[in-house]
């Protein structure tokens, strides 16, 4: 039975009250988490976003109508209780932040009841995620999921205070726009009133937020919903929020300097973690020299070492093959590993072929210098020697090596890194290590395609004293572009612009598309730039994966209110669904049965 909550407002919410307030009459409301009968007396935690509060119901106080009521709770019913807030009795219960009170109703109201839910609804929950996700309006009132969310807000919240204090402007950009292939696949949107066409829902408010800056809105910013059809993973969504922004008469430092106040501000706001400014900058080839990753995770070491000179006239083949097609020979150290059972280290080379790699060739330093290795046969002990300090290897390491093309050597070893460090217990999620990578490439080769793709896109503009090197090797070409790392995760990135037609046209050759082609898909763009473009450059943060990190869980679906799995279903909702013929044939669509491929 559902009751009324006239006549009663609520003068608190449950997690809010404390000692001081002992003596006052309160009107709580929220949902039941659990009862207790101790005989005479009924206790109830009840449960609002703020925390749990105790309510004792007393028969005596509430009367027999209501102690009846109350003998029929159960877990989340929703209430309304009116009662007086006392310190408890029963002693204090530290493990809750109103332990010290609990309210003593005199009036309770039903205001409706429950069916058993299908998991508890508690913190840290054990039961599968995709039972979650079906009532994901259950697990939405777990208290790690709601302190995650509130989280979020926080951190939109100061952020558009903070950018309006630098002079920033909120505007919005379409959500129905035009498709320009170029990066991920576009999820489409038929139009009923031009049957055959299309409009993309936005990758990025790239081209709108430029057009904003010829226009002379000087500084954009935006909470950006970008949609984006390409494979997930844990943090990647097909619909995820950027905080997006331009800026224009400014160059990289400007925009660095104003985000990285941006972080700083909500790390201590919201974390109360000090993050020393200026971050530190690396560049992407140093960062992929070092850590074999353009997004290295700064908490631990392990740095990669590139040996190809040291091994090159060795007698392992593997080694000397790889360098002799153009490749490199690169390790890194496990201090303090050479122990490592073979299964484990078997498990590891799987992980290397994974990555690409055609295997790991290992060597464990034993504690009486003698090795244990899947190599050493083939090298003399003076190579194997000068191979080992090299390494810096010391009796009790694990070394590990790939041999391959550079691109692979890179991927194998950034990753592998990365997955000892998770393994031996290294990554501590309250170490927060920002840096940015700088001087990315240009371009880079797609063996698919044929053609060189712009690395971050095709508006990115390249480094001045590199642009000589544009048709004679383009590959080499860096450009004016940033990433912003934090703990091995890329949580933003952004550019300076290119701003000149000619710069802008040459760099449309290179990619591979005739004016025409350019025209066709940014000519509203590149019009546009003929009446006058101020300089200009910007940056865009993931806030679903800034907040996860600051969150400290480890998918961005644990930040995200109503999130998709991986093949980008909604299990609470069944999106996406078949749709009635009706308003099939108003869009003048029909579908055809997919081949097998
Ligand atoms: P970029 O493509 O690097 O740049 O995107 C910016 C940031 O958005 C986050 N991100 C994602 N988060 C969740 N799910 C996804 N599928 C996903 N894809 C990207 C990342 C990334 O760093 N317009 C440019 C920005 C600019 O140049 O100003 C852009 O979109 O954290
Ligand atoms: P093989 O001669 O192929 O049996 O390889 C000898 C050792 O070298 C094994 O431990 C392999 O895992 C390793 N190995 C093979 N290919 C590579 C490679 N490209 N890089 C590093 N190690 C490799």
């Amino acid at each position: 039975m559902a009751e009324s909550m006239r006549g009663l407002k609520r003068t608190h919410r449950c997690g809010t009250l404390s000692k001081a307030n002992v003596g006052e009459t309160v009107t709580v409301m929220g949902w039941i988490q659990k009862t207790r009968n101790t005989g005479g007396l009924i206790f109830a935690d009840l449960r609002d976003r703020t925390g749990l509060l105790q309510i004792a119901f007393n028969e005596e106080k509430i009367g027999k109508e209501g102690f009846d009521k109350a003998y029929k709770l159960r877990s989340e019913f929703v209430v309304a209780v009116v009662g007086e807030v006392v310190e408890r009795e029963g002693g204090v219960n530290k493990n809750l932040a109103t332990g010290e009170i609990e309210v003593t109703a005199k009036e309770l109201r039903v205001l409706s009841e429950s069916e058993t839910p299908p998991f508890p609804i508690e913190e840290d929950s054990k039961t599968k995620e995709d039972i979650r996700l079906k009532y994901r309006y259950l697990d939405l009132r777990r208290p790690d999921i709601q302190r995650n969310l509130m989280m979020r807000s926080r951190v939109t919240t100061i952020t558009r205070q903070f950018l309006a204090e630098e002079g920033f402007l909120e505007i919005e950009t379409p959500m129905l726009c035009k498709s320009t292939p170029e990066g991920a696949r576009d999820y489409l949107v038929p139009s009923r009133v031009h049957p055959g066409n299309f409009y993309a829902l936005p990758q990025s408010p790239q081209l709108f937020k430029q057009l904003l800056m010829c226009s002379g809105y000087d500084r954009y910013m935006q909470i950006a919903k970008c949609f984006r059809d390409e494979d997930l993973r844990a943090d990647r969504q097909p619909e995820f929020t950027q905080i997006d922004m331009e800026l224009s008469f400014v160059d990289e430092d400007d925009v660095m300097d104003v985000n990285e106040r941006l972080v700083a501000k909500l790390f201590k706001e919201i974390l109360d973690v000090d993050i020393p400014l200026p971050l530190p900058r690396m560049s992407w080839q140093e960062a992929m020299d070092r850590f074999g990753s353009d997004k290295p995770d700064l908490r631990f070491g392990m740095e990669l070492k590139n040996v190809t000179d040291v091994v090159k006239g060795c007698g392992f083949g593997v080694f000397t093959g790889a360098i002799e097609a153009g490749g490199s020979v690169r390790g890194i150290n496990v201090k303090g590993q050479g122990a490592m059972p073979r299964k484990k280290i078997d498990a590891l080379v799987e992980f290397a072929k994974g990555y690409g790699a055609k295997g790991l060739a290992y060597l464990c330093v034993n504690e009486d210098g003698t090795f244990k290795s899947s190599f050493a046969k083939f090298m003399s002990e003076d190579e194997l020697k000068a191979l080992v300090d090299a390494m810096e290897g010391e009796p009790g390491d694990l070394l590990l090596f790939a041999a391959d093309r550079d691109k692979i050597v890179f991927s194998v070893l950034g990753a592998l890194r990365c997955e000892l460090a998770e393994q031996l217990g290294m990554l501590d999620k309250s170490d927060y290590r920002f840096l940015w990578v700088t001087d990315f490439p240009l371009l880079e080769w797609s063996d698919e395609e044929n053609r060189f793709t712009a690395m971050h896109h095709p508006f990115t503009m390249p480094k001045e004293e590199d642009w000589s090197m544009i048709d004679s090797d383009p590959g080499k070409v860096r450009a004016r572009a940033y990433d912003i790392v934090l703990n091995g995760c890329e949580v933003g990135g952004g550019s300076v612009r290119i701003h000149q037609d000619d710069i802008q046209e040459k760099m449309f050759e290179v990619l591979g598309f005739t004016k025409e082609d350019a025209y066709d898909r940014f000519g509203f763009l590149l019009n546009a730039f003929k009446y006058g473009v101020p300089p200009h450059a910007g940056l865009a943060f993931g806030l679903d994966r800034l907040v996860m990190l600051m969150a400290k869980v480890d998918s961005i679906r644990d930040v995200i209110a109503f999130p998709k799995i991986k093949d980008a279903s909604d299990l609470m909702s069944d999106a996406p669904n078949v749709v009635d013929d009706k308003q099939l044939s108003e869009l003048a669509i029909s579908i055809v049965e997919a081949e097998n491929e």
